[in-house]
């Protein structure tokens, strides 16, 4: 796997080498240039497509329309091998070079979030509630076009490229599957099993034009847990009769917290959060219940091992304590979103290649999660950020708020950028031995 991946030292080149090197350079100014056309000529497809998506934003594992329109558009774009119906709106299209060669595969997400859209503008949302707030309408039309671009270039293609159009990256419904597991587990990284996958997101804090990327971690693992804390009820005058879930469960919240302050390495980043607590029934009644539900995120599988460990730990001395008692409902969400070092810097030469070198920037992994790390799992895989901000036209909003909104410039760029990445990783494949 990591043969394929290393790009060839110069200091290793055989005699002949140079004339290799430049055979490759030319190959490379000959692609850039071509998918620089292409992309520039689907410009207002692309933005029209987005906008599409836009209007008609669906929730996690309801993305039927949007689905639809994808299988559409892969099929008039020439793909024959379109699979729909993945993991429920899943779709996994195939495109297959003129020469054989390796398998790369890239992914998009479908999924808009129940947000009311409050832009006013000729796309807004006309599905009341719910809105594409986390760029997932850009990553499928970006999607779109690249294999719209790429399918008209399978002559100069060796091998293979795999589409995955995934539904569901922000979680099923309670109780429903979803996501990319579920895309895994139907097949979505089979037959043919690609040698490495990509996927990018917007970000908000890069301007338009601008690519981001972090080595090694770039996004956190996120687990969620649910913590019942069980005392004994009694009237509010005679606590010393009954066993105080509050009072037990404030001791739990403070303690849980001296895990990042005393616990856990301090060089790793970790955040442990309860965002929702309930429990007693009356200001005079000493409560028997209280529940707690929170998040967990690091940056390391096994911080994420420890902190589980630890959670149990301190709940069962503060519970201990007092004679309560306590069950700890632990899931597991996305794992770490981890780039292998050696996959980002053989693509980075890409990437800056249709950008230029000081558009390219190394970011500081964040405490958000993807589910895209699940691929990893798999197969190494690269996500990236796509800049989106335009701050002289006041595009600035966070994503997953009512106001977030992208500069469409960063279509042509995305399709740039991944088209380039995808076809880059073939040709070095094709020319490692
Ligand atoms: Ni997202």
């Amino acid at each position: 796997m990591v043969g394929a991946l290393s790009p060839r030292a110069d200091s290793q080149a055989t005699p002949g080498g140079g004339a290799n090197a430049a055979e490759a350079a030319g190959r490379r100014a000959g692609r850039l240039a071509a998918i620089a056309g292409a992309a520039e000529r689907l410009r207002p497809w692309l933005i029209e497509q987005r906008r599409d998506f836009h209007r008609h934003p669906e929730l996690s594992n309801r993305e039927e329309r949007t689905a639809r329109v994808v299988a559409e558009q892969l099929r008039a774009a020439g793909l024959e091998e379109v699979r729909t119906g993945v993991a429920k709106h899943g779709v996994v299209a195939l495109l297959r070079g003129a020469r054989p060669g390796a398998v790369v595969a890239a992914r998009a997400d479908l999924d808009a979030l129940p947000i009311q859209e409050t832009l006013d503008v000729p796309y807004k949302s006309l599905n009341p509630g719910v809105k594409h707030a986390c760029g997932h309408d850009v990553h499928t039309a970006v999607q779109l076009g690249v294999a719209r671009v790429l399918s008209q270039m399978r002559d100069r293609i060796p091998g293979t490229v795999k589409f995955l159009f995934q539904p569901a990256e922000e979680g099923a419904p309670l109780g429903e599957d979803g996501g990319a597991a579920y895309m895994i587990a139907q097949g979505a990284l089979a037959d043919p099993q690609p040698g490495a996958i990509f996927g990018l997101h917007v970000a908000p804090d890069l301007d338009v034009g601008q690519i981001g990327y972090s080595l090694g971690p770039a996004l956190a693992s996120a687990d969620r847990f649910l913590v019942t804390i069980r005392g004994r009820m009694s009237h509010g005058a005679w606590p010393q009769d009954g066993i105080d879930a509050i009072v037990v469960a404030a001791e739990c919240i403070g303690a849980l917290q001296t895990l990042r302050s005393r616990r856990i390495d301090t060089r790793e980043p970790f955040v442990l959060s309860i965002g929702k607590i309930q429990g007693g029934t009356r200001s005079n009644i000493i409560a028997d219940e209280v529940t707690l539900d929170g998040t967990v995120r690091t940056h390391s599988e096994a911080v994420r091992a420890q902190v589980k460990e630890l959670m149990r730990e301190v709940l069962d001395g503060v519970t201990a304590a007092h004679g309560a008692r306590f069950t700890l409902d632990y899931r597991d969400g996305n794992p770490v979103t981890f780039n292998p070092p050696e996959l980002v810097q053989a693509t980075l030469p890409a990437l800056r290649q249709v950008v230029g070198q000081a558009q390219v920037i190394e970011r500081k992994p964040v405490m958000g999660a993807e589910d895209f790390a699940f691929y990893q799992q798999v197969v190494p895989g690269f996500f990236y950020f796509l800049g989106v901000r335009n701050t002289a036209k006041g595009i600035t909003a966070m994503i997953h708020t009512a106001e977030f909104d992208v500069d469409e410039e960063c279509l042509v760029v995305g399709v740039q950028a991944m088209a380039n990445v995808l076809l880059d990783y073939l040709e070095r494949a094709a020319a490692s031995p």
